[in-house]
């Protein structure tokens, strides 16, 4: 009985921030933006917190996989962003929700690999037999890190949610196969938020240095993420006795276009297999993949069988890949977009 994804939902800020309202805020272009990024526009939490994205993706996500928030069992919640540092927003969504008290709650922190690290992280839980559904958050507010007059950094991300069910299916043949995970400390410099943490607590000085915001050497991470993604794609593959040719859909953090093209043109997958959703939402870190996973399931295009290929990198460094053959009917609920779009609007 393997673990799979009995359910999906996302979330997402109101507040659209285009590439052109950036003109006026930062020296760049859209033309810049888009040619080295893909992205034309992202949302922005104003009046929503991370807890409140976490949660509202995850009551849809419930309602896909046609359970009630008391039937879960253990809640994960991947965020490069979290509300506080402690307590854990996985403990602010159970109580949003009203999941019960009996359950494993907290935050796992691997950036932006965040969702795919705790994927692995629920398939084990469901191999243990020790829990039956686990909820899988992936919730960020990382614009409230983004120094808005570093146009390096904050053209890139956006603020949003998404979240799956795990739980396990009868047919042998599908759900989560194979991962290939890692993390590698001597990168940390890389890409950072320096102060804020017991290292550099908050004082006049930090502020005044801005260290509180996210900093990126972007070149380095840009070619680190093409070489080790490219490879970790390539081990989950060989290790499900797969293809890159046997991939239907190849779905990569969204973090820049040229690099996820780059990752696909390096295992020689065609155009057409790339997921792709950049261009409205920027870097969402940790619920890139989420949101990216529910849209292409709501558009109708995932069918019983469809063999995704999953991967991130992010901040750590962390990276890695997945592979999930979609074990799941299509619900004509979602197929008509109504529960998403009245949900949203709450
Ligand atoms: O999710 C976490 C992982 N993060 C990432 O994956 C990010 C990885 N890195 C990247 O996506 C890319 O490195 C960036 C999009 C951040 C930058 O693209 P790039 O092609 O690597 O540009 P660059 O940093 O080499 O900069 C090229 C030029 C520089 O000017 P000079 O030195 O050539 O005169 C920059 O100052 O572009 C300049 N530049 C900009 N120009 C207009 C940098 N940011 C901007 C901007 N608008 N927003």
């Amino acid at each position: 009985m393997p673990a799979t994804i009995l359910g999906l939902g996302m979330a997402l800020p109101k507040k659209v921030l285009t590439n052109f309202d950036l003109e006026k805020m930062v020296d760049t272009s859209d033309k810049w933006i888009f040619e080295r990024t893909g992205i034309k526009e992202r949302r922005v939490a104003e009046n929503e917190s991370c807890s409140d994205l976490g949660a509202l993706a995850l009551k849809n996500a419930l309602i896909d996989a046609d359970l009630s928030p008391e039937e879960v069992d253990a809640l994960i919640v991947a965020s490069g962003s979290p509300e506080m540092i402690f307590p854990s927003t996985a403990c602010l969504i159970q109580e949003k929700l009203g999941l019960k008290k009996e359950i494993l709650a907290f935050d796992l922190q691997a950036a932006c690999s965040g969702f795919l690290y705790g994927l692995a992280v629920a398939d084990a839980l469901i191999n243990s037999k020790a829990y039956k559904k686990v909820a899988l958050v992936g919730a960020e507010k990382i614009t409230a890190f983004v120094d808005w007059e570093d146009r390096n950094t904050c053209v890139l991300f956006g603020d949003g949610a998404g979240a799956a069910i795990i739980g396990s299916t009868p047919q042998a043949e599908f759900g989560l196969v194979s991962f290939s995970l890692y993390a590698d400390g001597s990168k940390a410099p890389l890409l950072c938020i320096p102060a804020g943490g017991s290292g550099m607590p908050a004082s006049p000085e930090t502020i005044k240095n801005k260290k509180h915001f996210i900093q990126m050497q972007g070149r380095e991470v840009f070619k680190l993420a093409v070489k080790n993604v490219a490879s970790a794609c390539q081990e989950v593959l060989k290790k499900a006795k797969l293809f890159p040719a046997d991939v239907d859909f190849f779905l990569a953090h969204q973090a820049n276009e040229r690099i996820i093209n780059a990752i696909a043109s390096q295992l020689g997958l065609s155009a057409e297999k790339i997921v792709l959703n950049i261009s409205r939402y920027g870097n969402t870190s940790a619920a890139s993949i989420p949101i990216a996973l529910t849209e292409i399931y709501n558009s109708g295009k995932l069918k019983k069988g469809s063999v995704i290929l999953l991967a991130a990198f992010g901040s750590g460094l962390t990276w890695g890949a997945a592979l999930l053959r979609w074990s799941k009917d299509f619900s004509r609920k979602v197929k008509n977009g109504e529960r998403d779009a009245e949900n949203q609007n709450n």
